[in-house]
């Protein structure tokens, strides 16, 4: 491969920024500094004056192709990981999430085969869905032989992946005996199903009762829960797409402990609020997504959060259905609505545009909560998340003043929908580099099928105040 220099760009890191050139060979960051010199005739020269330099972001929460309820989120391994690319995310985390019944290594093998059409490169974590002494057995050969040392559990969802709370502190303790992290979908499955019944038998079967059904005390319940069972297991615990200020105040009161608890919030519930249920039954389809979104006054809470360190990461739960038959294929029960929306290619833009331009939080925070601090949570760093010698060049070129409508027309993401549709952004990827090529410029990904490599992560031990 041939040298490619970036001449004139402001490097941004999480705890940095600086005016400088980057020397890209063979994959990886050979040099940083100013004035750099080509190294040979052949070398390929990127201007990127008036341009922000980011290490690739990276998204720790994505599920493409995945089977729900008689349908499958509608990005696969190759359109998401193309949207990502275009939306400056070089590296997703996806699921492997068995069957019960099913070894998890089978599971992960079906997985990695799928998978391989990425075009950036990808993780998973293990969602475990049953518990027995196999199980156990099979989860430290993930930890030491597949780079996997992140184990899912759904609180929610018992009928299909959630697990009761025996096997929680079952998959807990393990956890914490191999050093590895659990992160918890925390809702109290057995109340969303109290609740959920109990909507139905009243007649109130509409989309927005998805809301009711699952409201803030809920998502409370649980994170108090996994917070219980982390303490008493000493597992480290990282809980996904956290969407309540009661949820962010018992994480912050772990934290405060000294526990080793991290959180992750998703785009949506910094945007968008309940609200959007109020439209038509056909329209409100498109907003629902576990946890769902929240009476408005919780999205300063999730800023702060975001602000003050309480939230590490914003991951997207990239999970998207078309409206168009598979969101609306029974509008009059919404339990059957397929849970999940898109945002793999939206994260940056949306994070940059309301978080950094609107002074929620620092153009390094930005950093941080899509990059640097994923790729330390999950054992990725610094060969990702990072603009260092020796890291992967995963690149993205960012120019602020690009201004762009956000559509379903126009999107890479393969969905007929978008719930950001019509936002204003500002600061968009110009060019974005993977593993030292460019894969994105123009407007176009130029990424060829298959170029991810799945990515062997290691075991951490961190504690938040470690990311501030
Ligand atoms: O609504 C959501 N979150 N769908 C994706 C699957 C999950 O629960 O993470
Ligand atoms: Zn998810």
């Amino acid at each position: 491969m041939a040298f490619l220099l970036i001449k004139n760009g402001q490097i941004v890191t999480d705890s940095d920024s600086f005016q400088g050139d980057i020397l890209i060979d063979d994959g990886k960051i050979q040099a940083i500094g100013r004035e750099l010199e080509k190294p040979d005739l052949k070398t390929q020269v990127l201007d990127a004056s008036g341009l922000l330099i980011f290490p690739g972001g990276i998204d720790p929460h994505v599920h493409m192709e995945l089977p729900v309820a008689g349908t499958v989120s509608s990005d696969d391994f190759e359109s998401g990981t193309r949207a990502a690319l275009a939306g400056g995310t070089t590296t997703i985390i996806d699921f492997v999430t068995p069957e019960r019944g099913q070894p998890l290594l089978e599971a992960l093998q079906g997985r990695k085969e799928l998978a391989g059409k990425s075009v950036c490169d990808y993780g998973f974590h293990m969602s475990l869905t049953a518990w027995n002494e196999t199980i156990r057995r099979e989860m430290e050969t993930c930890v030491r032989e597949e780079g996997i040392p992140s184990f899912k559990v759904y609180l929610a969802y018992k009928e299909t992946v959630g697990l009761e709370d025996r096997d929680l502190i079952a998959v807990m303790d393990t956890a914490a005996r191999l050093g590895a992290l659990v992160t918890a979908h925390c809702e109290h499955g057995d109340l969303v199903t109290y609740l959920s019944k109990k909507l139905l038998a009243a007649g109130r079967t509409e989309p927005r009762s998805h809301a009711l059904s699952r409201p803030p005390e809920v998502e409370r319940e649980a994170v108090v829960r996994a917070l219980t069972f982390a303490k008493l297991t000493g597992a480290q615990l990282y809980i996904v797409h956290v969407s309540t200020k009661e949820a962010v105040r018992e994480i912050a009161r772990a934290q405060a402990k000294g526990r080793p608890v991290f959180a992750e919030t998703c785009p949506h519930y910094l945007l968008l609020d309940a609200r959007e249920y109020d439209r038509s039954p056909a329209a409100a389809a498109a907003y629902i997504m576990s946890p769902p979104l929240r009476p408005p006054e919780h999205k300063a809470a999730l800023w702060d959060a975001l602000k003050n360190g309480t939230l590490q990461t914003v991951g997207t739960d990239h999970c998207p259905f078309n409206l168009k038959g598979q969101k609306d294929r029974d509008l009059s029960d919404f339990t059957k609505i397929p849970n999940g929306v898109a945002g793999v290619e939206n994260r940056l833009e949306l994070l940059f545009t309301a978080g950094v331009l609107r002074k929620h939080i620092s153009l390094r925070q930005f950093v941080r909560v899509t990059s640097a601090n994923p790729a330390k949570i999950f054992g990725l760093f610094p060969r990702k998340g990072s603009v260092s010698v020796g890291a992967d060049a995963d690149l993205v070129l960012w120019n602020p003043a690009a201004q762009e409508i956000i559509s379903a027309e126009t999107q890479k993401q393969r969905c007929d929908t978008t719930i950001y549709e019509g936002f204003k952004i500002r600061g968009k990827p110009e060019t974005v580099i993977a593993k030292g090529h460019i894969v994105f410029e123009k407007g176009e990904v130029t990424a060829e099928r298959g170029a991810g490599r799945y990515l062997y992560r290691q075991k951490t031990n961190l504690l938040p105040s470690d990311l501030n």
